[in-house]
């Protein structure tokens, strides 16, 4: 979904952000090529590049509209909650979880969130000073 938009030129209006955007891709297309013997380790490297990017975007946005940013902050808090709440169970050899994961649900909640947090927050503070200058608390859900 995420190579889909880039074929199409999707673009955030902030190059230094669609530079991160199209790492993530390539990180969703690695996990999901991976066989199943690397699949843990390309699930780990996906979750790594998806925390850096984050914090990077945080770090953008630190002189944003703070309602904004707090609302983008705890998108990002709650997916990265998800992904480690899962990570535990791909490491125990929950492959189709970390599979669907992979090539479903996080490329669709991307796009999603990219359309409507990222876009608009940074297409709207490339007229402002961070343009190109470049908690989650609850318990992971069981699963039994
Ligand atoms: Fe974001």
């Amino acid at each position: 979904m995420l190579q889909e938009m880039w074929s199409n030129g999707f673009s955030t209006g902030a190059s230094w952000l669609d530079e991160l955007h199209f790492g993530i891709a390539k990180s969703l297309r690695r996990a999901s090529g991976a066989p199943d013997p690397d699949f843990g380790r390309a699930y780990n490297d996906l979750l790594a590049d998806l925390e850096m990017v984050f914090r990077e975007e945080e770090e953008k946005m630190a002189d944003s509209d703070p309602v904004a940013a707090r609302s983008h902050r705890e998108q990002h808090a709650q997916v990265l909650h998800g992904l480690h709440c899962a990570h535990g169970q791909v490491l125990d050899g929950d492959l189709h979880l970390g599979r669907q994961i992979a090539t479903e649900l996080l490329p669709r909640w991307l796009s999603f969130h990219m359309a409507t947090m990222d876009v608009p927050l940074f297409r709207r503070s490339s007229d402002s000073s961070i343009s190109e200058s470049a908690s989650a608390t609850s318990a992971c859900p069981s699963t039994s």
